[in-house]
Formats: C-alpha cells, structure tokens, sequence
C-alpha cells in the first residue's frame, strides 16, 4: 500500500503537518515532581517523533497545582515549566514533527492523596470510578480555571508549541463540565447543551486572546460516553459548532472514559470509535483527528480514505514500536513490534511501561 492519502501534508492555517499521522496524547509520568520535562520524556517523543509522526501531541499536563494527575505528571501553571519544555518542543519539531501539548484538569477523578486531600467538579457526585465526593468548584474558581487553562496554553506557545489540545474525554474536568451525567448545576455553567458547553466556550475565547489568530487549538472530546444522560454524537457536535464559533482549529475525538472503563479501549479495538469520529464529520467544517484501536499503516489509511477522520492517532502502537511508521513505508513489516493489547502500559507510577519496549 502506497498510503498515498496518511502521507498527503495538510495545512491547518499556516501550519502545515507533513502528514497525517498523529502521537496520541500519552500522559507517560516521565516528569520531575515538580512537573518539568526530563530527558526520559524528551527521547520517548523524539524517537517517535523522528519516525515520520506529522503532529505530537505531549500528554495530559496540568494546567493547576491543585489538581495533579500524577505525582510524576507534566504541569504549566508556571513559567518555570514553560522554560523546561522549550527543549522538548525544539527536538520534536527538529525531528520533523509539529510539537503541540494536551491541557488538563482532572477534577473529580483526581487522586486526593497527591492533591492536599481536596478534589473538585461542576457538582457533588461522585464518579463512579473513585466514590469520591467533588466540592462543587464556585463561578469565581470556574473563572480562575477558565484564566488558567488560557495562560497554560499562553505558556506552551511561548514554549514553542505550535497547538494545545484542551482534554474534555474521558471523565476529566471539561468532559464532567460538558455532560448532563456529571454536571448538574442550575446557573450559567449547567443545565442546557450550551450552558454546559460555556466553560469550554470561555477558555477557547480566552486563549484565543493570548496566543493570536495563528496559534492551533485543538479539542479533544467525547463522541459518547457510553453513559445514561451522558454526551452522544448528535450533542457533542453541536458543542463542536459553538466551538468553532470561538476558534477551534481541530477537533480530536475518542469516547467513555473513567466511569465507563476498560469500553475506550475495547470500543476502540473493534474499530467504533473511528466510526464515532466519523460521525462528528459529517455534521462539522474543521479537521477531526480520530483515535483507538489503529495498529497500522493500512488501518489508519482505511479510516481517511473511508471519509471517518482527517488525520490518525495511535498510542499504544507507538509505544510498542517507535518506528512503526519507518518500518512500514520501507516494508520492513517483519521488524514490526504489535501490541497486545496487554494494557499493563497504563500503569501509572512510576511511568508508563511496556512488556514489548522494555527500554521506555
Ligand atoms: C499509557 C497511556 C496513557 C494515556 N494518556 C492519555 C492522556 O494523557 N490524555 C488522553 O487524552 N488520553 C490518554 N490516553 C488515551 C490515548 O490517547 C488513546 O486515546 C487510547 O489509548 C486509544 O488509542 P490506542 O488504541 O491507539 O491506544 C492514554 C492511553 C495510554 C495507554
């Protein structure tokens, strides 16, 4: 196959990735604890990013010291880390990649332990996947927030990013903002599709305000969560209208997340999630990136050429096999590492691992 269309460069305002391929967001828990870049984490996205990956995205970083993901996780919440990831966008954009950084608040599902003992949400329930109990955040915290995540990603451009992606899958703080499954608030930031879609709307607008007309912004949202009351494609793009109104670049879609478990993944390896992109598509005028479940060339090609996505993540592929791409387009495919789907990568603490890449 000669992947004439994962290959082709497209060109999001002026900037141009050299193709379709794209590094999952991959929160690896390679960072200092003060979250700062490491040569650990700037290897794992250089190899990646010399294979011939158009457009890496840094994994969830945290754009609040209030609520860390990880104890070893990225953060942007002060320039000091801005100055620590200067290094790491340079060599991935010296690779041949275009550098670009996931901004994240956990809320809810973040472990109180490394966070002084407090978590936060849109309202006081409990994800199903921790039992524990949120303090609802206030409007004046929800505007702090919305400062933050647009002064994170003032910082990632200064840094030399070219994009940030804002993550609102899974179960964190923008997807619980969004959905009528976690968000139950009766003022401006609940209650309607556009209520809950305002914190979102503020951010992109703010951001917009710091980091100029030209900077990429990115989304990464849920299709479905898999969840009674909870967001389904026909909702989730019509969010993704207001969005663009406010300057949304790209869309990157995947589905479920911390309340619905191992089904992203199991979802993904049966081929629905690129399918569920497929569907924001149709209904949307901006790139959509789709992720879950690709394991090669051949898949991701299929899904652009079927009209699904524009452009294709993978993770745990990447993980597995650094230079799948290499390897595929000189038909070297039997060097390639597969992933099992073994799933022992997501480890955590200390830091992502692979049974097949022992030397991550
Ligand atoms: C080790 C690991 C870390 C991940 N970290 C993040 C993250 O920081 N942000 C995010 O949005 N998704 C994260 N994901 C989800 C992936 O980006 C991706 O959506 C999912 O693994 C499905 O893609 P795949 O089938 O190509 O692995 C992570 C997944 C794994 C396995």
């Amino acid at each position: 196959m000669a992947y004439e269309r994962l290959m082709e460069p497209i060109t999001v305002k002026k900037t141009t990735f050299p193709n379709r391929i794209v590094l999952a967001p991959i929160q690896t828990s390679f960072a200092t604890p003060g979250g700062e870049t490491t040569e650990r984490l700037i290897k794992f996205h250089e190899n990646i990013a010399m294979n011939s990956v158009g457009l890496s995205i840094v994994g969830a970083t945290d754009i609040s010291p209030k609520a860390r993901l990880g104890a070893n996780g990225l953060g942007l919440y002060e320039e000091r880390q801005s100055s620590s990831l200067e290094e790491l966008f340079d060599r991935i954009r010296k690779a041949g990649s275009i550098p670009a950084i996931q901004l994240n608040h956990g809320g809810r599902v973040i472990n109180p332990e490394i966070n002084n003992g407090m978590i936060f949400g849109p309202s006081a329930i409990a994800s199903a996947a921790t039992g524990n109990i949120p303090r609802e955040l206030s409007i004046e915290e929800i505007e702090e927030l919305i400062n933050r995540f647009a002064t994170a990603a003032g910082y990632a451009k200064k840094a030399g990013a070219s994009m940030v992606e804002f993550h609102g899958t899974h179960g964190l703080l923008l997807n619980q903002f969004m959905s009528a499954y976690s968000n139950h608030r009766t003022d401006i930031y609940g209650g309607s599709t556009e209520n809950r879609a305002r914190i979102v709307r503020n951010i992109l607008r703010r951001t917009r305000e710091k980091t100029g007309n030209d900077f990429l912004i990115c989304l990464r949202i849920n299709a479905d969560e898999f969840l009674e009351n909870g967001l389904t494609v026909n909702e989730s793009s019509e969010m993704v209208k207001m969005f663009i109104e406010d300057g949304l670049d790209i869309v990157h879609v995947s589905a479920g997340g911390a309340d619905t478990g191992a089904l992203t993944i199991e979802e993904g390896i049966k081929g629905n999630l690129i399918k569920l992109a497929g569907e924001i598509k149709k209904q949307v005028n901006i790139p959509v990136i789709g992720v879950g479940g690709i394991k090669n060339l051949d898949q991701a090609e299929q899904a652009i050429e079927e009209g699904h996505v524009d452009m294709v993540a993978m993770c745990r592929a990447l993980i597995v096999d650094p230079e799948l791409v290499t390897k595929t387009l000189e038909g070297r495919v039997e060097d390639l590492d597969e992933c099992t789907d073994c799933m022992e990568c997501i480890g955590g603490e200390p830091g992502i691992n692979c049974q097949m890449s022992p030397d991550l």
